[in-house]
C-alpha cells in the first residue's frame, strides 16, 4: 500500500507501547508536522496508548450487529497524520476495522460538498443528548433529526448523498481511498448483511422519517447505501489520513479543494458538539478536539490546522465509544496541548 502523496513517512511499530520514552512530551507545545520530529511523534502515540492501558477500563465489544461482536477486545491502536501526509502509528494500527459511524464524517463532508447548506433543511446540528439509535425526538421534531451524526440524521445524509451522486457509499468509499492512497479499503459485505438483518432500529427510523416526507429515494435503497458505507474497513492509518481535510481546511491530498474554509469549520464544530452523541460533552471536557467514534471501535480525531488522531480498540463504553481510544486522545491532548481550546 502506498502512503497518501506517495509520502515515505509512514512509520510503524508494533511493539508493546513503553512508558518511559517522552520526547515532545516535557518539551513546549508543538505543531505536528511542523515543529515535532518524527522520532517524537512516534513516541506520542506510544505514551498516550501506554496511558490509556494502565486503566483496568476495557468497556465492551458491540453485540447488536453479530458480525461486530467477534472483535477482538483486546486490539488497540493508535495512529497521527500530519498536514503533510506523515503517519506514525503504534500497535494494531495497520488493522483494518468496521469504520461504522466514524463514515459519517465522509458522508456528509460529500453532502456538503455536493449539495451544499439545502441539508441543513432536513437535519439539524445540536447535539441530541441521547444515544446515537434513540428514536424518542423523532417525533416531536417531526422527522427532522437533531444531527446528521446519531443514525436518524446519518440516514438523511445519505438520502441527500444518494440523490447528488446516485451512489452514496461508493463515494465514501471512494474519497477514503483517494485521500488515505490505500485501494485496498473496501466495504465488508457479510457485516453490511447482519446489520441490515438486524437493523429493525434503523429500519423504523427511516420509514417513519419518510412518513414525514424527509427521505427523497425509497427507504430500501438508503438502508443499503448506510449500512454499506458504515461496514466500510479500513485501518487507523487509513482513517488519519483520509480526515486530514478537515485538519487543511477543506484541502484534499491532492491540492484540491472539497470543502470551503468555512464548510469545514462547521463540520469540525459539529464533530466537537455531536461527534461522540451523548458524551460529547465529555470528550469536549478530556480530549478538547472535533471527533467521530464508531461502534467498531473507531475514533478519528481532528487537530484543525495540525494533524489527525485515529485510535482503534473495539471495547465500548455506554455511549457507543471506545474506552481505550478516548482514553489515547486524552493522555495525548493533556500531555501536548493540542486541543481547540
Ligand atoms: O447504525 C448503526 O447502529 C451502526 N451502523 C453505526 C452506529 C455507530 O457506529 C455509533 N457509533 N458510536
Amino acid at each position: 500500500m502506498n502512503d497518501a502523496n506517495g509520502t515515505s513517512g509512514t512509520n510503524s511499530t508494533n511493539s508493546t507501547p513503553g512508558t518511559n520514552s517522552t520526547p515532545g512530551m516535557n518539551s513546549t507545545p508543538g505543531t505536528p508536522g511542523t515543529n515535532d520530529t518524527d522520532e517524537e511523534l512516534q513516541a506520542l502515540v506510544h505514551d498516550a496508548m501506554a496511558a490509556a492501558v494502565r486503566s483496568p477500563l476495557r468497556g465492551r465489544v458491540a453485540d447488536y450487529i453479530p458480525a461486530l461482536a467477534e472483535a477482538d477486545p483486546a486490539a488497540f491502536g493508535m495512529a497521527i497524520a500530519t498536514l503533510d501526509g506523515r503517519v506514525f502509528g503504534a500497535g494494531d494500527w495497520r488493522q483494518p476495522f468496521s469504520v461504522q459511524s466514524v463514515s459519517k464524517l465522509f458522508t456528509l463532508a460529500l453532502a456538503l460538498a455536493e449539495g451544499g447548506d439545502g441539508l441543513w433543511t432536513g437535519v439539524g446540528r445540536e447535539p441530541s443528548g441521547n444515544p446515537f439509535n434513540s428514536l424518542v425526538q423523532l417525533e416531536s421534531e417531526h422527522g427532522i433529526p437533531r444531527n446528521p451524526f446519531i443514525n436518524a440524521g446519518a440516514l438523511v445524509v445519505t438520502d441527500r448523498l444518494l440523490e447528488l451522486t446516485g451512489d452514496a457509499a461508493g463515494a465514501v468509499l471512494e474519497l477514503l481511498r483517494a485521500e488515505s492512497g490505500d485501494r485496498a479499503v473496501d466495504v465488508n459485505r457479510s457485516v453490511a448483511a447482519s446489520e441490515a438483518e438486524h437493523g429493525h432500529r434503523n429500519a423504523a427510523m427511516a420509514h417513519f422519517m419518510a412518513g414525514y416526507g424527509n427521505l427523497r429515494n425509497p427507504v430500501e435503497d438508503v438502508l443499503a447505501h448506510y449500512y454499506a458505507h458504515c461496514a466500510i474497513e479500513a485501518d487507523c492509518r487509513d482513517l488519519a489520513l483520509a480526515g486530514l481535510f478537515l485538519a487543511r481546511h477543506g484541502v484534499r491530498a491532492d491540492g484540491s479543494r472539497l470543502l470551503t474554509r468555512s464548510e469545514a469549520k462547521r463540520i469540525n464544530a459539529v464533530l466537537l458538539t455531536c461527534g461522540t452523541y451523548d458524551a460529547a460533552g465529555e470528550f469536549a471536557y478530556r480530549v478538547g478536539l472535533p471527533g467521530k467514534s464508531g461502534v467498531g471501535g473507531g475514533v478519528l480525531a481532528v487537530l484543525p490546522g495540525r494533524g489527525t488522531v485515529c485510535t482503534w480498540s473495539p471495547g465500548l463504553d455506554a455511549a457507543g465509544n471506545s474506552v481505550l481510544g478516548v482514553a489515547a486522545l486524552d493522555a495525548l491532548t493533556t500531555a501536548t496541548g493540542w486541543s481547540v481550546f
